[in-house]
């Protein structure tokens, strides 16, 4: 089983490699224009938090090219107990917290989550959806009114996948699908910024 999702890993991540450099990632993008044009939520004299969540770091990049694009607060989303170095476990644990629908506890807290009107949630694709530390996250703040603009990185799952779970998780907000991003094109994050009106 394990040597199964080592290999089923290895493949999505050598699909995402090929969707970057291709005729595959163009075609994404312009889906990704296509939606984001659909969205068009108001950034004028709105504040921006970026909070995100990332095991090994990818997802962390985006989240800084959008930091630094919107001017936004910088949030890390983190559970109180880490999980394992080993990447096999982590694939083991994710998979029984998807299945228990987990609530991980967390870390830290945004200290003044009423002052943002937008909030850019960010996170790796697991097991298909967010990762459930996203679930707690959505769980602990009155997101009601506030606009959750989504993005993820993933080894090849769209980020589609997670989006009735997010609309589940972000009670009473209007949740915005966004990209699925590459930590090594940051311009690609920053052309979509910009169809969002930053
Ligand atoms: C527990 C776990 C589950 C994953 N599940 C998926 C998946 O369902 N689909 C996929 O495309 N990639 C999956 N991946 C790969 C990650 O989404 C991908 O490597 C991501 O870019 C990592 O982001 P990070 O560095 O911010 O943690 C999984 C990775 C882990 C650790």
């Amino acid at each position: 089983m394990k040597k199964f999702l080592s290999i089923l890993f290895t493949a999505f991540m050598a699909l995402s490699l090929t969707a970057c450099g291709g005729a595959a990632g163009q075609s994404a993008d312009t889906q990704q224009n296509a939606q984001a044009k659909q969205a068009q939520p108001q950034t004028e004299g709105k504040k921006v938090l970026v909070a995100y969540f990332s095991y090994t770091g990818t997802t962390e990049k985006v989240a800084q090219v959008i930091q630094s694009k919107t001017g936004g607060d910088l949030f890390k989303i983190e559970t109180a107990t880490p999980y394992s170095n080993v990447y096999r476990e982590v694939t083991e644990v994710a998979k029984q917290e998807k299945a228990d629908n987990a609530r991980p506890a967390l870390k830290n807290t945004v200290s003044d989550m009423a002052q943002y009107d937008v909030v850019f949630v960010g996170y790796p694709i697991w097991w298909y959806t967010a990762p459930m530390a996203i679930a707690t996250f959505a769980d602990s703040y009155d997101f009601s009114g506030k606009t959750v603009i989504t993005f993820c990185t993933s080894g090849g799952s769209p980020i589609s996948d997670s989006t009735p779970d997010m609309k589940t998780w972000f009670k009473g907000a209007n949740v915005v699908e966004g990209i699925r991003a590459y930590a090594n094109d940051a311009a690609s994050t920053e052309r979509w910024l910009e169809r969002l009106g930053y």
